[in-house]
């Protein structure tokens, strides 16, 4: 078996590969350079990569005949061209289920952060400014009994809505087919039109896949069909919200705050937030942890080796 690794992996997860065949890998921690890249998959029978690396018809020409598995160290895998990876007989896998409480803690940091000010305050405290307990002084607002509005109430989703439940917040959520009635009941969740939840939802978190169908979704007019209170959170994918209209409508007001994981242009963050005090910005923090990257790769190898033994992927996805 032969394994081309487009970034450095925990140990583990390499050690696995190790076992099972040859293991070309890049360790550099920059990204690869594209042609760099291509000349690494060419021969590969498996790719292991990470969401950063574009899987598109030209890596996939670029590898050959002899590929048969893309293993995607992610759940969303909005990088690989999962139709054309399909047409060439290539199975492509992802990490779902392992990341899930690494995310939902971290989008819960967000909501509390943004609703907080927890940044506002750290800056403020660091610059050395002169500051004063007041009954007025940096107010946020209470989650206890504001509504959560999930948008896809998924894996992530669902542990995000079973946190939040925690702090006193009711749920209501938009996808397009209902959840489970079982996790609607133990949620005590309300399925909404988006319009619906856009205007009454308190917190508005995304945890939806990136898909043509979702590429700004949240734009200019669902901005400005939120309450002015409101607080947006993103740990999902960056296109999901057209950014540039996410800065006009934090510093006009039109929602209150922000918390961003993610961005439409990864690494690059739209310059007009970076001046913002009402928005919160982590680098792609979700998964994060030690944990659950270990986790993540292990679940990416273990898929890579199951595809090429012959024994079929663990978790597969497909274009439909
Ligand atoms: C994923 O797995 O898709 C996450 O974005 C990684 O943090």
């Amino acid at each position: 078996m032969i394994f081309a690794v487009t970034n450095r992996l925990p140990e583990a997860a390499v050690e696995l590969l190790r076992g099972a065949g040859e293991v070309r890998i890049d360790e550099r921690e920059t990204a690869i350079p594209r042609a760099e890249l291509l000349a690494l998959v060419a021969g590969a029978e498996a790719i292991v990569c990470l969401l950063g690396d574009r899987v598109d018809e030209e890596l996939l020409e670029a590898a050959g005949p002899k590929l048969r598995c893309v293993a995607n160290v992610a759940v969303g895998y909005d990088n690989v061209d999962v139709a054309a990876a399909e047409r060439r007989g290539v199975v492509v896998t992802n990490t779902p289920g392992v990341l899930d409480d690494a995310t939902a803690d971290l989008t819960m940091a967000l909501i509390l952060a943004a609703t907080r000010r927890l940044a506002e305050g750290d800056r403020l405290v660091r610059s050395g400014r002169d500051w004063k307990w007041g009954m007025g002084f940096m107010l946020g607002s209470s989650l206890q009994g504001r509504r959560l509005g999930i948008v896809g109430l998924g894996g992530i989703g669902k542990w995000v809505a079973q946190r939040a439940r925690a702090f006193g917040m009711e749920i209501a959520y938009h996808q397009r087919n209902p959840a489970p009635a079982e996790v609607e009941a133990a949620l005590g969740a309300e399925r909404l039109p988006l319009r619906q939840l856009l205007a009454e939802a308190d917190v508005l978190s995304l945890h939806c896949p990136l898909t043509p169908e979702t590429r700004h979704l949240i734009g200019a007019a669902e901005l400005e069909a939120m309450k002015p209170t409101a607080v947006l959170v993103n740990t999902a994918r960056g296109p999901i919200v057209d950014e540039a209209a996410l800065a006009t409508a934090l510093a006009e007001g039109k929602i209150a705050a922000a918390g961003l994981d993610v961005y439409e242009r990864e690494p690059r963050v739209e310059p007009r937030l970076l001046a913002l005090d009402n928005v919160v910005l982590t680098p792609h923090l979700g998964s994060a942890t030690v944990e659950t990257r270990a986790a993540m790769a292990e679940l990416a190898a273990r898929n890579a080796i199951s595809v090429l033994s012959g024994q079929g992927p663990l978790t597969p996805v497909t274009s439909q």
